[in-house]
């Protein structure tokens, strides 16, 4: 359940605090859940631990990066670009109009010096993502110190400090309150994802309706993925499962099979290779991965729009022919062509929700099951096994979906990941089997789903029933899904938005450190969705379903 942090440097730090908060004459005050609501620490999610005091800063307005010492070189400039959207997103586009010449006797914070040990900028599943953050008292203001194994810690670091800094109208000077901060924080789980569908709506029921073709409404503009990538690293979030292909329309362009593509909706809604490899880019920048999936064979209906062969037949259209072997061509070559943009470990290959109805009353393949000797589900566990196989084959280790789990857990690759979708209780079967586990459960973990509150969002814990520490393990993390029946440009932002920020801290925050009862976070859930509005980002009132209407005139901050 997420180690603390490195003991030695735990101690060190806290004696560092401690001569602090002496010369401060401030009180420290423990993070300590009630406690930290009553002392309005508004950083969400909380981190693992806190100490603050009562004194604030003022933010010079040449507030510099200082990387003196750091082993970390920034080439790529991921750090440099962090510090400056981090000093946007503090700024809020107010004018700093403050006369710095009246403040001259007033403490200032000159700049934040950022020690990173590692040289590498390498973004991969697992990697170290905690961090340390110092804020100085009053008395000694000059520089904040973050310190952090890799720049995706710091990356972090960065967007708690953000957390404690405010405009202040009065002064017209950015402040730093309630210093000095000694803040020591990394993740509970490594895999904190954020689903996303550009092609599909998706729930257990539609899969039972007749093939529908929708129009247009999935299709997310590149910029609308952008601003959710930045929104996803408010909450550190850290995976974009990115839900590219599905039944009604392939928007990304294959190379290897250009015809793919013509099942787009349309010819504005396509992303181009360069159009993916420059998300994979700017979402790795800001220390998200990107998981990319093709949800085979059920879900892949649009495939045959340029491929027509793909479909058991004109009349019967999924899922994809089992019989033919231009499918695993098409599959092995979306693979290899995933594998030069998707750099994550993991490729996601579906596998949910197949009716195999079409492979029985198709002459052709029914004919092609005889003579090979299977049944419709012995064929499906046979393309789900293949599928893995080409996966492995282009280096990925896979993701698929509980389905394939639920019906031959046994015959997957011990490199499977089983996302769980159906409910409660599969993770607990899953890494009883020894696999590894993403948990998604629909009834909680679901955007999609309106009627589901923040406080269930919250209250959803991945490790419930597991007791077992090597399994506790092998539950890598979660993830909210935002399935695109009813999403696009235009509401997506404030469907995700507060609940996933809930989700977000039941991921990133020690389980000792969570509410017991999500009421005790309102008062900071609500802060950081005012915060996420004054950045520009639509999130929706706490009160209500998902995607709620604020009340009448009233502020977002009480
Ligand atoms: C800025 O503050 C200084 C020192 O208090 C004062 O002399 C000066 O007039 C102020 N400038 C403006 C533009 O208010
Ligand atoms: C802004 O600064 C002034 C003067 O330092 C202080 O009195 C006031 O409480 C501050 N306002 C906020 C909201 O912190
Ligand atoms: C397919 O065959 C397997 C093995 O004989 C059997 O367990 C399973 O029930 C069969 N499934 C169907 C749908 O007939
Ligand atoms: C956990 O175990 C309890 C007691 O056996 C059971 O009632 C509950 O449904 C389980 N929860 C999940 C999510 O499996």
């Amino acid at each position: 359940m997420g180690k603390m942090a490195s003991e030695a440097f735990f101690v060190v730090v806290v004696v560092a605090a401690a001569a602090a908060v002496v010369l401060a004459n401030a009180l420290p005050v423990r993070s300590e859940r009630g406690g930290v609501e009553k002392d309005e620490v508004n950083i969400w999610p909380m981190p693992a631990w806190v100490s603050h005091g009562r004194g604030h800063l003022y933010m010079s307005n040449d507030f510099v990066l200082s990387t003196e010492g750091s082993g970390y070189g920034d080439a790529s400039g991921i750090l440099k670009d962090a510090f400056h959207r981090m000093l946007a997103v503090i700024k809020l586009d107010h004018v700093v109009d403050a006369n710095f010449s009246a403040l001259h006797d007033q403490p200032l914070l000159q700049g934040l010096r950022i020690v990173i040990s590692s040289p590498k900028d390498q973004l991969q599943y697992g990697i170290d993502e905690s961090y340390k953050l110092m804020v100085p008292s009053p008395e000694k203001p000059a520089y904040a110190h973050l310190v952090a194994p890799t720049v995706y810690g710091a990356l972090h670091g960065l967007q708690t400090f953000s957390q404690l800094c405010h405009f202040n109208f009065t002064s017209r000077v950015i402040k730093v309150h309630m210093s000095p901060w000694t803040i020591i924080d990394q993740p509970r789980f490594s895999y904190r994802g954020l689903l996303i569908a550009t092609s599909k709506m998706k729930d257990g029921i539609a899969v039972k309706l007749p093939i529908f073709m929708d129009t247009s409404r999935h299709y997310l503009p590149l910029p609308v993925i952008r601003k959710v990538i930045d929104s996803m690293t408010y909450a550190k979030l850290n995976v974009l499962h990115w839900h590219i292909v599905d039944t009604e329309s392939f928007p990304l362009e294959i190379p290897s099979y250009p015809k793919l593509w013509n099942g787009a909706y349309s010819t504005s809604e396509q992303y181009s290779v360069a159009d993916a490899a420059e998300i994979v880019s700017f979402a790795q920048k800001r220390g998200i991965n990107v998981l990319a999936e093709i949800d085979v064979p059920g879900h892949a209906l649009s495939w045959g729009t340029g491929y027509p062969s793909l479909w058991p037949s004109k009349d019967c259209q999924q899922p994809l022919d089992v019989s033919n072997e231009f499918t695993f061509k098409v599959i092995d070559g979306i693979l290899s062509d995933f594998s030069k943009i998707f750099k994550f470990k993991f490729v996601h290959l579906g596998g949910d929700e197949v009716d195999t109805s079409c492979w029985t009353t198709t002459p052709h393949i029914s004919k092609w099951l005889k003579k090979n000797g299977m049944n419709e589900s012995q064929a499906y566990q046979y393309f789900v096994l293949r599928a893995q196989n080409l996966a492995l084959s282009h280096g990925y280790e896979i993701v698929n979906w509980e389905e394939t789990f639920n019906n031959f857990g046994n015959k997957l690759s011990r490199k499977t990941v089983v996302h769980n979708w159906l409910g409660g209780g599969v993770a607990q079967q899953v890494v009883a089997s020894g696999l590894r586990c993403i948990v998604s459960n629909q009834d909680k973990w679901y955007l999609d789903h309106l009627d589901t509150t923040w406080q269930e969002f919250y209250a959803n814990e991945p490790l419930t029933n597991i007791t077992n520490l090597k399994q506790q393990k092998l539950v890598i993390g979660g993830e909210v899904c935002m399935w695109g029946e009813r999403i696009d440009g235009s509401d997506i932002e404030q469907t995700i938005w507060p609940r996933a920020a809930a989700a977000a801290e039941r991921l990133w925050t020690p389980y000792d450190e969570l509410a017991k009862d999500p009421r005790q976070v309102t008062g900071r859930l609500a802060h950081f969705r005012c915060l996420l509005n004054q950045r520009g980002v639509a999130a929706a009132p706490l009160a209500g379903q998902g995607r709620a209407a604020p009340e009448a005139n009233r502020g977002c901050f009480w």
